[in-house]
């Protein structure tokens, strides 16, 4: 099964409901969904509930969409001249940039409500799903996404300690990465425990994940990370390798995922949980000096 596949049919099914009130808006929604991405979040998920011995349905592609369609939505305002003011994001000119500024807006708005009325209608049982609708937007709103946007924001102020890098970082990413780990298990219908535990391998990737981005920032080309290498570094930014340096941000991008790891391991000690794919998974995000 070609899971990217399902999980852009799952948005094109969402955004071909007739009538259309705004096809300039679609349109808009769509070039940002279409421009690729690596589908990372909703890969994670899908890998997760595999791991847990279930068949993927049309419902877990459901879930799986939407919360590619917050990050997108985080994305496209993510480069907005007021935030970042990037011109290029997975190798295409910015949705504000192709579209203006109000259209774009109004695409990421819709890509953060539209999440939570396709989980609610996913054929899934109705107590997972009030669960999930939850837990997405805790990850999405003002205790997750959003608010570590706001302190990255804030940030570019002043001069930051490493704790505060790290709540930044915790929020703006982590959140949105844990958040498939922990719905998998929610699906899963694992125990308490687990579900914390859940949580922690979660916040460890989504840490990995953003000191990574921050190391392919200073290191990557444009043809490998698709959008302006060395923004943050001309910026001035707040990052791990502006902080700590390059080589122990690979330290702490590689023991993140050691750790991550450690806890799926322990998890599959205690039931029925395959680790391979997972584990494959996550291994690609290292990098080595
Ligand atoms: C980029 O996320 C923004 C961060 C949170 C670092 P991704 O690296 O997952 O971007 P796409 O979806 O592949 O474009
Ligand atoms: C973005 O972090 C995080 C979110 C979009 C929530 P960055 O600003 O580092 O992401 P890129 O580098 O523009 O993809
Ligand atoms: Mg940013
Ligand atoms: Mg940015
Ligand atoms: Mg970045």
């Amino acid at each position: 099964m070609d899971k990217i596949k399902e999980i852009n049919q799952a948005i094109y099914r969402y955004y071909s409901q007739k009538p259309q009130v705004s096809e300039d808006l679609i349109a808009s929604i769509l070039y940002s969904v279409e421009s690729g991405g690596k589908r990372i979040r909703p890969l994670l998920f899908l890998e997760m509930l595999e791991g847990f011995g279930m068949d993927l349905t049309e419902g877990h592609f459901d879930v799986a969409a939407a919360l590619e369609m917050i990050h997108t939505g985080s994305l496209i305002h993510d480069d907005l001249p007021a935030m970042d003011d990037d011109d290029y994001r997975r190798g295409r000119l910015t949705n504000h940039k192709k579209f203006g500024e109000a259209t774009a807006i109004l695409a990421g708005d819709s890509l953060f409500l539209d999440p939570f009325g396709l989980v609610a209608n996913a054929e899934l049982a109705d107590k997972i799903k009030v669960q999930l609708i939850a837990e997405l937007s805790q990850a999405s709103g003002t205790y997750g996404m959003v608010g570590g946007q706001m302190l990255d924001v804030e940030g570019e102020e002043r001069q930051l300690e490493l704790t505060e890098l790290q709540a930044i970082h915790a929020n703006k990413t982590g959140k949105l990465l844990t958040f498939p780990i922990v719905a998998a298990g929610i699906v899963a219908n694992v125990s308490e425990v687990d579900l914390v535990r859940l949580h922690e391998a979660g916040a460890l990737i989504g840490l990995a994940f953003q000191v990574r981005d921050d190391i392919l920032d200073v290191t990557a080309t444009f043809d490998e990370i698709g959008k302006t290498p060395k923004k943050d570094l001309l910026a001035d930014k707040a990052t791990y390798p502006s902080l700590l340096g390059l080589e122990q941000s690979y330290d702490v991008l590689n023991q993140s995922i050691d750790q991550a790891l450690a806890i799926f391991q322990k998890l599959a000690e205690t039931q029925a949980f395959h680790t391979e794919k997972i584990t494959e998974m996550i291994e690609r995000l290292r990098l080595n000096a």
